[in-house]
């Protein structure tokens, strides 16, 4: 495995590579590797293709009072982690470089999808994203890149860019991998306890409890505000939001009722989101 801490030493691996026509996958994480990551790694070898893992805990995409400070990481513990699931290229940039590298042709679109849910919470977050990705694409030009589902809206604001920006990169979803008690793996985990462990895991039992009420009787409104009132009882802190947004995260459900449940909540101070599919 090689591990890249320069832009220069990375393109010059990928530049060889590619003239023995190899294709590339990049795996953009800010590392406190978990399964979710490296299911999204195992999907990309299985492919046969070179795989770039990226790790840079971007501050960009952190709002004044959020957790950036106290962000985990652990890098050694993640090359380790790579390593044993032969990872090719590790991408591990100094923080300047990352920040400093400008992409001069490529102006960032905004667009309608940061300005809702995590977006409306977190007005930092997708342009944040979007910023690094930019970067990121433009130094690595992936053939095709991974992102979970458990941050749908994120993996939808990639694929929107991509389009607005004409990258040639194939953006590729991964799904949510969940703990045996079913919350959904995020590097957020860690800053729980075990009481609130015992929280989270109900977050996945609402989504579905509401998920199979809807679909006995659509009635979005009263089941909503019902399953709401029971994450509050259970002990959940505050919801952010648990909306239903169809697959292009219009309000408006369509009549097949194509459509997601996305949530996103405190416990505590640790901010958790999830999402499901309805229909
Ligand atoms: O999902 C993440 O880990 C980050 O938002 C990403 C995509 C690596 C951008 O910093």
């Amino acid at each position: 495995m090689i591990i890249s801490r320069s832009i220069k030493s990375l393109q010059k691996q990928i530049k060889s590579l590619k003239l023995r026509n190899n294709k590339i996958s990049l795996v953009p994480t800010m590392g406190s590797l978990h399964e979710g990551h490296l299911s999204l790694i195992k999907k990309a070898k299985g492919k046969k293709r070179i795989v770039i893992v990226s790790i840079f805990i971007n501050p960009t995409q952190f709002g004044a009072n959020e957790d950036f400070a106290k962000y985990p990481k652990n890098t050694s513990r993640d090359i380790n982690l790579l390593k044993k699931i032969s990872t090719d290229i590790v991408f591990l940039p100094h923080n300047k470089d990352i920040l400093k590298y400008k992409t001069s042709k490529l102006k960032q679109p905004k667009l309608p999808v940061e300005k809702i849910l995590c977006g409306k919470s977190r007005p930092r977050y997708f342009p944040g994203v979007g910023k690094i990705i930019i970067k990121l694409f433009d130094i690595i030009k992936p053939d095709y890149a991974y992102f979970g589902e458990k941050d749908y809206q994120q993996l939808y604001f990639i694929k929107q860019l991509v389009k607005s920006l004409k990258f040639h990169t194939k953006i590729i979803p991964g799904k949510t991998i969940r703990d045996s008690s079913g919350i959904a793996l995020s590097s957020r985990n860690l800053y729980l306890n075990d009481a609130q462990k015992l929280i989270a895991k109900n977050i996945i039992v609402i989504l579905r409890k509401t998920k199979r009420e809807l679909l006995r009787n659509w009635n979005p409104l009263k089941i909503l505000n019902q399953n709401k009132k029971i994450l509050i009882d259970i002990g959940v802190s505050k919801i952010d939001y648990f909306e239903l947004r169809s697959e292009n995260f219009n309000k408006n459900i369509p009549k097949d009722r194509k459509c997601r449940l996305f949530i996103a909540v405190f416990i505590g101070s640790t901010r958790l989101i999830d999402n499901i599919k309805i229909n």
